[in-house]
């Protein structure tokens, strides 16, 4: 079979980082003959291998959990590869090699970056009941994962491979890696204990999850260690642990900087906040209040937009023109200059699936329509508050400014840059 016939790439999810209730109804690269004889797209065990830069790894770690899981679960199993456009092209390896394995997925992503987000997506594209990651660089022992996997059987929510128990270690890392490691293991007690100390190894990589665990959870994880993600947000009773030792490196590097440190502090506190109260308001209520935060500042900063234009205009200094005209085109370089900043920040994830200028323009028109609207809104606003309700002229129009801007990110935010299935 030529590469080409079965061996297209996965599509890769976008938004929100929602692992579905069911396995998606259809795969894009092939239908799965389980081991029930009749055609179905759900197995047993998806295992998601995140990669960067593993063309020298992926080779190897996928025939030896080929030849590990073919036994034990013939056919009902998946091995997604979700490479992030690695610079050595390890996802066209991965490609080539799915001739030669049928249970092989791969996911090639060129826009969202980091290691838990790619877990995170390949879960969200797999079919599995059970999802797991193993890192795709062999210093997981892969023959642990039959332990996992009888752990998941005997009604474990959640398996994880720990170092630090009863035939745990690590091979030889410096005195300062161990030092890093357990200095975050400490400071995960400290900031999370009712989460990182559920388990003996929080900042392991490697460990499987019921589905139904996780599934309709608002996943937000940063940097690397998906599993605190997976502790804090699910729905996990059950937790079973099996010793490994972290193996040596045979090719390439860690990945490993100071980054996923720093992320990994922001993830604790993130999400610490969001298991507190204002968290638990803000999910139910489920407001993007960071994005209402940027909008609101790009607002802003049309407004001095605005006054400088309609200065230069209007002004006798400046052109001296009628203030009507003036204020029309004023008002107006302040929605361009709103509409260019919301593009590139406020809802850049979502302007980055929709590329190309005849796109951009129709965002463009649209965003010009719902602020015009917004405008007529605000001077009814305005008059039913002065006139009808006696309020402060001043006081009026603030209140009106205030519920228009609502008003103009909320309609923004579903019609102009709204990414519709023509989109993907
Ligand atoms: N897709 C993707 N994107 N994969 C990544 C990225 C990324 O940004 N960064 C790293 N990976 C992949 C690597 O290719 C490797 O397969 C795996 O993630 C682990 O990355 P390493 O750079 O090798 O991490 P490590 O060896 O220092 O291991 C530490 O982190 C792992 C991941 O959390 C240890 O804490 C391990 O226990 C842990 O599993
Ligand atoms: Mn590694």
């Amino acid at each position: 079979m030529a590469l080409g016939q079965q061996s297209f790439l996965l599509p890769v999810p976008t938004g929100s980082l929602l692992i579905p209730e069911t396995a998606p109804a259809a795969t894009s690269d092939r239908d799965f003959q389980t081991n029930r004889g009749q055609k179905s797209y759900s197995v047993r065990f998806s295992l998601i291998i995140p990669t960067y830069n593993e063309g020298k790894n992926i080779r190897a770690i996928v025939s030896i959990l080929t030849n590990l899981l073919d036994p034990v679960l013939p056919e009902d199993y998946e091995l997604i590869v979700v490479d992030d456009d690695s610079p050595d092209r390890t996802w066209e390896i991965a490609q080539r090699l799915m001739v030669e394995y049928p249970q092989l997925r791969v996911m090639r992503r060129t826009t969202e970056k980091g290691l838990s987000t790619a877990v995170v997506r390949g879960w969200q594209a797999a079919n599995g009941e059970i999802l797991g990651v193993i890192d795709g660089d062999l210093q997981h022992p892969p023959q642990v994962l039959l332990k996992l996997l009888a752990a998941m059987n005997d009604g474990a929510d959640l398996a994880v491979a720990s170092r630090h128990i009863e035939g745990g270690g690590v091979s030889s890392w410096s005195a300062v890696r161990r030092f890093l490691s357990r200095g975050a293991q400490l400071l995960g007690l400290v900031i999370l204990p009712q989460v990182v100390g559920r388990v003996s190894d929080p900042m392991s990589g490697y460990f499987m999850v019921q589905r139904q665990a996780i599934a309709g959870a608002a996943l937000s994880p940063v940097g690397y260690k998906i599993l605190i993600e997976v502790l804090g947000r699910g729905d996990i009773k059950e937790i079973a642990e099996v010793g490994y030792v972290f193996q040596e490196r045979r090719e390439g590097e860690s990945k490993v900087t100071w980054k996923q440190y720093v992320d990994y502090i922001k993830h604790l506190i993130g999400l610490r906040v969001s298991r507190g109260r204002i968290g638990r308001i803000r999910q139910k209520i489920n407001f993007p209040i960071g994005r209402f935060i940027r909008f609101g500042a790009v607002g802003f900063s049309g407004v001095f937009v605005d006054m400088a234009v309609l200065y230069l205009l209007h002004d006798q200094s400046g052109l001296g023109w009628g203030l009507t005209r003036s204020k029309a085109i004023a008002a107006e370089a302040a929605i361009i200059n709103n509409f260019f900043w919301n593009d590139a920040w406020t809802f850049s994830d979502m302007s980055r699936q929709q590329r190309g200028w005849r796109k951009r323009i129709k965002r463009l028109l649209k965003f010009n329509i719902v602020c015009l609207m917004g405008l007529v809104l605000n001077i009814l606003l305005l008059n039913v508050l002065y006139n009808t309700l006696h309020v402060h002229y001043q006081v009026a129009n603030l209140l009106a400014i205030a519920i228009v801007t609502f008003w103009n990110f909320w309609i923004n935010l579903k019609l102009s840059w709204r990414v519709t299935e023509s989109d993907n």
